[in-house]
């Protein structure tokens, strides 16, 4: 598969051989607990593979940055620990160092960014650590963090590139190992951010069961790592995206480099929307929300999995962390259905003439609807955007080819980030052709059919001039719709309302419709 980034050899068994030594003396069950192995059951039967989560989103701090923080913090020396510690973090590293010095009584000074938010703050804070917050990035944050350090003799706790840290981390892979038990074990899935915890995991893995094959796994947004195995040398990104905030890194540690060189068989990189996926499948499975970097790794399991026509292996892909915005769930929701490749986008050139809307829900055959945006725009054609549940990338396209071949000129939009972020929500406005538009607001059953019953009871007598629905998983599917209706045919109209027998609201009064969907508002 050409996700692969070929891995470089290094210095081999003695830099494995020191990291297992620390790994196996390092400290940090003061803190952390041994989390558990679980087998994700209907992930399993519906990819036809053993996948087991490693549980690290139950650590207390909700991620497993705290067992790094510790056995670096615990490490120090008496004169150390009198002076204290300092990191600059707005993300779990901030909570683990926090928690690690209140468990060992040590003053704790946590540099964020100001745009840092308040939860965030909080939660550090109620761990006995002092925030200071300056500047508006992260780059700022960590410049006044090394002036504070270097004046006051505070001692900086790295994220990932310290051999402590990474030894910290290396505590995951030991669980994994033993709570295999000696069975079967094929591949273990690490998150990689700044690659301390890879290193770690991968270092133990390789040291004792050098069959397992150890894979990291990055958004392709973020891909430090894979980037920098793949030129042999640390490669800093220009820029990085921030949706898996945890691992949005530009450069990757020395030390982490250096290990992944030799004991990483390689990293697979996922788009954002195959994340959110992964949270969705976690959930079905465990009821557990986690954060996008925390579901990074099975990501990468189910990419890599496909790729390979992977059956009956045992793959472990690690939870890394659940500390989740909860605005960003209602985002998460949107795309995981895009993700699991269960939904398609198309924009769609249908006529405009009444009837037209019905034929081509007919041409859809039994596909259900997931959304339907249609704002009048001319008099010859109407183009819809339209969201048609799938079962994979290859139907998606079959669906495109047959619409094609019956005149409806179809585009494919499920891979268009603007349309999906944007245009899905601007289509329409004023239309200045409309005639004797009434608009409504209907509830209709959210169940297959519910769509072809309003079309055929409406049976093409009035022109259809806005239409507006998204599927949102509620108990009913809000639609709101524009007919044209001339004064002569308000009977029969009132008449067909009645019929369909779906509650529904008369809107042509709502300020919002005449200011932003009427002509000349
Ligand atoms: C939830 C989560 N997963 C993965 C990572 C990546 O860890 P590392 O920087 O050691 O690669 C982080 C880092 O903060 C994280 O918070």
């Amino acid at each position: 598969m050409n996700e692969h980034a070929p891995t470089g050899s290094g210095s081999g068994p003695s830099l494995l051989d020191a990291l297992l030594r620390r790994i196996l003396t390092s400290r940090v069950y003061d803190v952390a607990r041994e989390t558990p192995l679980e087998l994700a059951p209907r992930l399993s039967a519906r990819l036809g593979n053993r996948v087991y989560f490693k549980r690290e989103d139950l650590q207390p701090v909700f991620s497993f940055k705290v067992r790094g923080a510790y056995n670096k913090i615990a490490n120090l020396s008496a004169d150390e620990r009198a002076r204290g510690v300092i990191t600059a973090s707005a993300g779990n590293h901030a909570q683990g160092v926090a928690c690690s010095a209140q468990k060992l009584g040590l003053r704790a000074v946590i540099v964020m960014p100001r745009t840092t938010p308040t939860i965030k703050v909080e939660a550090v804070q109620a761990r006995g650590a002092e925030v200071v917050l300056v500047g508006d990035s992260y780059s700022d944050a960590q410049a006044h963090c090394d002036r504070l350090a270097a004046e006051t003799g505070l001692t900086f706790i790295h994220p990932f590139d310290d051999p402590l840290v990474i030894a910290g981390q290396g505590t995951v892979g030991d669980e994994i190992v033993r709570h295999r038990q000696g069975e079967a074990l094929h591949a273990v899935f690490v998150p990689v951010g700044g690659g301390g915890l890879l290193a770690g995991v991968a270092g133990y893995i390789k040291a004792v069961l050098p069959d397992v094959r150890v894979i990291g796994v990055e958004p392709f947004e973020s891909d430090a790592m894979y980037q920098s195995l793949k030129a042999g040398r640390r490669v800093t990104l220009d820029h990085v995206g921030i949706f898996a905030d945890g691992v949005a890194v530009r450069t990757v540690g020395v030390h982490p480099f250096q290990i992944a060189q030799i004991a990483v068989d390689e990293v697979v990189r996922v788009s954002n929307d195959e994340m959110c996926a992964a949270i969705k499948d976690i959930f079905d499975d465990t009821r557990s929300v986690m954060e996008p970097a925390g579901a990074l790794s099975l990501a990468g399991l189910k990419r890599w999995a496909a790729a390979n026509g992977c059956r009956d292996e045992h793959l472990v892909a690690i939870l890394s962390g659940a500390n989740m915005n909860f605005d960003r769930l209602r985002f998460v929701a949107e795309r995981a259905e895009l993700g699991e490749e269960r939904e398609a986008l198309f924009a769609v050139t249908i006529p405009e003439r009444p009837g037209a809307y019905r034929d081509f829900c007919v041409a859809l055959g039994d596909r259900v609807v997931t959304e339907f945006n249609y704002r009048l725009n001319g008099r010859q054609e109407a183009h819809i955007f339209v969201g048609v549940g799938i079962d994979s990338r290859r139907d998606a396209a079959a669906l495109a080819g047959e619409l094609n071949a019956r005149g409806y000129e179809t585009l494919d939009l499920t891979d268009n980030e603007m349309a999906k972020l944007h245009v899905r929500h601007m289509v329409g406005g004023a239309a200045p052709d409309v005639r004797a538009e009434r608009l409504y607001r209907f509830e209709f059953p959210e169940r297959p059919g519910a769509l072809t019953k309003f079309l055929d009871t409406l049976g093409g007598r009035w022109n259809i001039s806005l239409f507006h629905y998204r599927n949102h998983g509620a108990d009913f599917g809000r639609v709101l719709v524009g007919f044209e209706v001339p004064d002569d045919q308000e009977g029969p109209f009132g008449t067909f309302l009645e019929t369909l027998g779906y509650p529904y609201q008369r809107e042509v009064d709502n300020p919002a419709y005449k200011r932003f969907l009427t002509p000349g508002a």
